[in-house]
């Protein structure tokens, strides 16, 4: 039965593969508190749970999936409102992570960026990720980025701030068009997010990036973080491909 479960897994690999995969996936990993909450455990174990999952994820995502750009939003700019302890176990979780798995990132070919604002973070996040982000630099099998102190209207400000100073330094030209305005967003390396999937039911964006999914495919499942598969992925993925995005236009018939 496994076996069969995973020829049939392969076959629909295969499939979506030939299909044309999105070129970007973003993910907002939810449910990890309620996940807990069920087997009565602390929230923390939550999100242990939830970054097994991750892990996963990445690696199928990379390995088997082959989709190019993966970005996971893992702690927003209104997360710092939660308890204390919930924060210090979530970056505790991160920093182990970082210093656990980057050998085997580095190997798997990801190159790691971050989404969002390292100040802020506790040293030890801020320094395994500057590292990461430094040993990474040359990969391009899989481009995770990592969602971090990140939030959408924020991220828009600074931008804003950012250009301001620019021309006021005489180093921008009076109009702002979007190709411009882009380079200042941090995801100016990246194009914007085809499919965007949210698990535990919740049907928001809770800030997440706004400029850049102007034109995403939603995609939500009432799975909680912590149990999402691979299996629920390519669902995720062959429902986007039997879509017809428009952007705007009319289909030609
Ligand atoms: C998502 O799970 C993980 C983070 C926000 C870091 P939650 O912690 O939001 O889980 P719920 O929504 O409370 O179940
Ligand atoms: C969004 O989830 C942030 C992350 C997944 C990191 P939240 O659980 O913080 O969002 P809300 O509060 O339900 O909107
Ligand atoms: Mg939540």
């Amino acid at each position: 039965m496994g076996i069969e479960l995973a020829a049939e897994l392969k076959e629909r690999i295969a499939r979506a593969k030939a299909q044309g995969l999105p070129q970007h996936l973003a993910i907002i990993m939810d449910g990890n508190g309620r996940w807990a909450r069920r087997r009565g455990q602390a929230r923390s174990a939550g999100h242990r749970a939830g970054l097994e999952t991750a892990k996963k994820i990445v690696e199928f995502v990379g390995q088997e999936l082959g989709i190019k750009y993966l970005t996971l939003f893992a702690f927003s700019k209104e997360n710092w409102r939660r308890p204390k302890e919930e924060v210090d176990s979530l970056m505790e979780l991160l920093a182990d992570f970082l210093e656990k798995n980057l050998d085997q990132l580095l190997e798997n070919g990801v190159r790691l960026r971050v989404l969002g604002e390292l100040d802020g973070l506790p040293l030890r996040v801020r320094q395994g990720l500057e590292r990461a982000l430094a040993l990474s630099r040359g990969n391009e099998r899989l481009h995770l980025s990592l969602a971090i102190n990140y939030g959408g209207r924020q991220e828009i400000l600074q931008a804003v701030e950012r250009i301001l100073r620019d021309f006021a330094a005489g180093a921008l030209p009076a109009k702002i068009d979007e190709a411009l305005f882009r380079r200042y967003l941090y995801t100016a390396e990246l194009p914007d997010p085809d499919l965007l999937i949210r698990t535990s039911g919740e049907e928001r964006l809770s800030n997440f990036l706004l400029w850049q999914s102007a034109y995403t495919e939603f995609w939500v499942t009432k799975t909680l973080w912590p149990d999402f598969t691979p299996e629920e992925l390519l669902q995720a993925v062959e429902s986007f491909q039997s879509r017809q995005r428009k952007f705007g236009g009319v289909l030609e018939s």
